[in-house]
């Protein structure tokens, strides 16, 4: 059974008091913070998760933005995992996973925990199976985490069955394809205006357009039609409007002093490019993005290749950064910038 806000020993099947954990990419405890409060209240911060109580209809948090995944849990005072399957702890489990399906379709389940391949968790496994009719697959959709923290053992119940980092509207992928969670919080540092004309330059296939939310005249542009095809998709398929045109990052189609916002998940030179191609990819960007803005402008960047893009900002006198953070994604730890014109 799901732990209670008011009382932690009581257990009872419908509380409307949840003790859920959030999980998030390190780097982005700022918005998941702003996010979740007026959801309830938020406890035990770290680095990559918090505690949110919170009482009200579990499927409001399938909408969330800045999260990758939240999960139901569950505390058992138990010495081993096997001790999950005496009455009264399995019962309370099943009645947790329940409440869980009740909120989304699920037909299998899937176990992650050290030893999961044990004698034990193959019978854990079988006695959910029996329990709940769903099958138990490699890659089951209802997630069920085991781990022992401190002298309890938790199982955690993923409330979706993908993390909710993968929109619904994602219908195309690419390589080096930007994290959602990402891509909003990074829009969110930007104060974006509804009148700010926004453009995604090297826009792959649309994150940051899309998750942009507040500026209305958008428009992505990138120099592989395969990118573009993608983006049209992810665009169409998440009711945005945005023109999407094929160009080059150092000849921008834009006239001189023209656009509010221009944002870039710039290649690292892994997935996407090639290292030691980027000081005069970027040097070209940074030239041509001076150019083609406004007044006001601003510039947000993401990028791996820190010490390429710092040396040109120390260079040039355009830009002056007003915020920077790092956060991690896919393995690596790129930093976000955000960058005033001067
Ligand atoms: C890291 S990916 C962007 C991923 C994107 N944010 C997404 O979510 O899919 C970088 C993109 O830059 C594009 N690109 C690389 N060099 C470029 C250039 N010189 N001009 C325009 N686009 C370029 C690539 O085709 C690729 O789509």
């Amino acid at each position: 059974m799901a732990r209670t806000t008011k009382n932690k020993s009581k257990i009872k099947r419908a509380s409307p008091n949840y003790e859920l954990e959030v999980e998030f990419l390190a780097g982005l405890d700022k918005f998941v913070k702003k996010e979740l409060k007026r959801y309830g209240h938020i406890s035990q911060v770290k680095k990559n998760s918090l505690i949110l109580s919170y009482s009200g209809d579990l499927r409001r948090l399938k909408d969330l933005k800045t999260v990758v995944a939240v999960y139901l849990l569950n505390d058992f005072e138990i010495p081993r995992p096997k001790a999950i399957l005496g009455q009264e702890n399995f019962t309370r489990l099943i009645a947790n996973i329940r409440l869980v399906l009740e909120q989304n379709q699920f037909k299998s389940f899937r176990i992650n925990a050290a030893g999961r391949d044990s004698s034990v968790y193959k019978r854990i496994a079988q006695e959910i199976a029996k329990a709940t009719k769903l099958k138990h697959k490699e890659d089951g959709e209802l997630l069920l985490r085991f781990r022992k923290e401190k002298n309890i053992w938790q199982v955690l119940i993923r409330l979706s069955p993908k993390t909710l980092a993968a929109r619904d509207w994602r219908v195309c992928n690419i390589p080096g394809g930007l994290n959602a969670t990402v891509a909003y919080a990074m829009n969110a540092m930007a104060n974006i205006e509804t009148s700010d004309y926004y453009v995604n330059a090297m826009c792959g296939s649309g994150t940051l357009l899309i998750e942009n939310n507040r500026a209305k005249k958008l428009l992505g542009f990138d120099n592989s039609e395969k990118a573009l095809e993608c983006a049209k998709a992810n665009l169409e398929k998440s009711h945005t409007t945005a023109k999407l045109i094929l160009a080059d990052a150092s000849k921008m189609p834009f006239k001189d002093n023209s656009v509010d916002i221009i944002a870039a998940d710039l290649p690292w030179g892994d997935a996407v490019g090639k290292h030691s191609e980027n000081a005069s990819l970027y040097t070209e960007f940074l030239k041509e993005s001076a150019r083609a803005s406004s007044r006001q402008a601003r510039l947000l960047i993401l990028t791996h290749e820190i010490k390429i893009f710092k040396n040109l900002i120390k260079k040039q006198n355009t830009w002056q950064i007003s915020k920077e953070l790092q956060v991690y994604h896919g393995g690596h730890y790129p930093k976000i910038y955000l960058l005033q014109k001067l």
